[in-house]
């Protein structure tokens, strides 16, 4: 087979790598080959390539890690934000509006729609994301769910505790999330997760299903203290799952269980916003020494945005992060929370060895994502090495 063309990019005026060692660089270079990062290093003494892109004195950094979305789904939820801007609360039962939809809808409507959220969020510059399934919540549905979003995504949840559906009792419908559709979807995930909350599922009930699910080979993760203090952070540490995610309300002592802990907590900012939460203590958890992940939590109900822009720019105006914090929360925090921030399929950072999944902005430093917030600043993605939404770059035949 022939080789792919190596590829030099060039004129970069800064380079966050996210690497321990060199994690900013200025007036860099890096050099692409077969979809891993060949080298890196000062532009001046870059090597020769196959092709040569020079990026004209922008801002190049690693590809978004998205680590929480919900991309498998039909219709909108438009009328109930509406009210909720006119102050409705938010409150879980929103979801069996979209699981009705999605019922409905065929498996080409959801991989259609699913697809067109994640090129959404790939030209927005997310290289790397998971999706939950959680609005089939039938063995069926839950399985075509499954399916697509393995289609779409590069991790898979399992998320049949959502909500209990109707025309089943809780216990009924417990049996049958770690029993018959457990056993559908596990083929297609690579987690599993359970949203603990006043309407959704209580502490028992996620532990149950989250160690069904690590029976059955999955790794953990939970949703956890959005709407109040639910316990969810406490039994994820306790668990050890890969992330807790929302810790809106948190006890001091949620924090320092999660200080103690690998678990990552992944604070979802745009969900904030739409459901007119507070903030989690951002800053404190940071303070305290726990790792933070941002990701957009797109979904029809409480987060309908692909853009970790927009995450990582509320991040720093709203929750007291720096630039250089919420950059590494949206890159190799979110690639902790999937664990996948080690190791030869690692994400996140760009390393000699790595994946080529990179974005470069239209500005001159990461600081323009805070600095200019709501403007759409990704002026190109790679992915595994392949420049998005341009042809192949092959020289042409002789
Ligand atoms: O992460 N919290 C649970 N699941 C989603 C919301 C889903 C919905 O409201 O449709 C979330 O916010």
């Amino acid at each position: 087979m022939t080789p792919e063309p190596t590829e030099l990019i060039t004129g970069i005026r800064e380079l966050t790598t996210q690497t321990d060692g060199a994690p900013r660089l200025t007036d860099a270079a890096l050099v692409i080959a077969e979809g891993r990062i060949a080298w890196i290093g000062p532009a001046s003494k870059a090597p020769a390539a196959d092709l040569r892109t020079d990026v004209g004195g922008r801002a190049a950094l690693p590809g978004w890690v998205d680590s929480h979305t919900h991309l498998v789904f039909a219709g909108d939820r438009a009328a109930e934000f509406e009210a909720r801007m006119s102050g409705q609360p938010y409150a879980a039962g929103g979801i069996l509006t979209t699981v009705a939809a999605t019922r409905a809808a065929t498996e080409a409507q959801l991989l259609a729609s699913a697809s067109r959220l994640r090129r959404e969020a790939q030209a927005q510059g997310t290289t790397f994301l998971e999706c939950k399934t959680g609005y089939g919540l039938d063995v069926a549905s839950e399985a075509r769910s499954a399916r697509v979003a393995a289609s779409v995504a590069d991790i898979v949840t399992f998320l049949g505790a959502h909500v209990v559906p109707p025309g089943i009792d809780r216990r009924g419908y417990l049996d049958l999330v770690t029993g018959p559709m457990l056993a559908a979807v596990a083929p297609h995930a690579q987690f599993v997760d359970a949203f603990c909350e006043v309407g959704a599922f209580d502490l028992e009930e996620s532990r149950e299903v989250l160690e069904a699910g690590r029976a059955a080979g999955l790794g953990l993760r939970l949703h956890g203290n959005q709407l109040g203090f639910s316990g969810g952070v406490r039994l994820a540490v306790e668990l050890g799952a890969a992330s807790v995610d929302h810790c809106n309300h948190l006890e001091p002592a949620d924090i320092d269980a999660l200080a103690g802990s690998t678990t990552v907590a992944t604070l979802l900012p745009a969900c904030d916003l739409s459901t007119r939460q507070p903030f989690p203590p951002a800053r404190r958890l940071l303070d305290t020494g726990v790792s933070i992940a941002l990701a957009t939590n797109c979904n029809p109900g409480s987060s309908y945005t692909t853009s970790m822009a927009f995450c990582v720019a509320t991040a720093v105006l709203q929750m007291g992060l720096t630039i250089e914090e919420a950059v590494w929360a949206a890159t190799r925090g979110g690639a902790r929370a999937l664990g996948r921030d080690t190791g030869s399929d690692a994400v996140g950072a760009l390393r000699v060895g790595g994946r080529a999944d990179l974005q470069v902005l239209d500005a001159p430093s990461v600081a323009h994502l805070a600095y200019r917030p709501g403007v759409p600043l990704t002026w190109a993605v790679w992915r595994q090495g392949v420049r998005a939404g341009v042809p192949s770059p092959s020289p042409l035949p002789a």
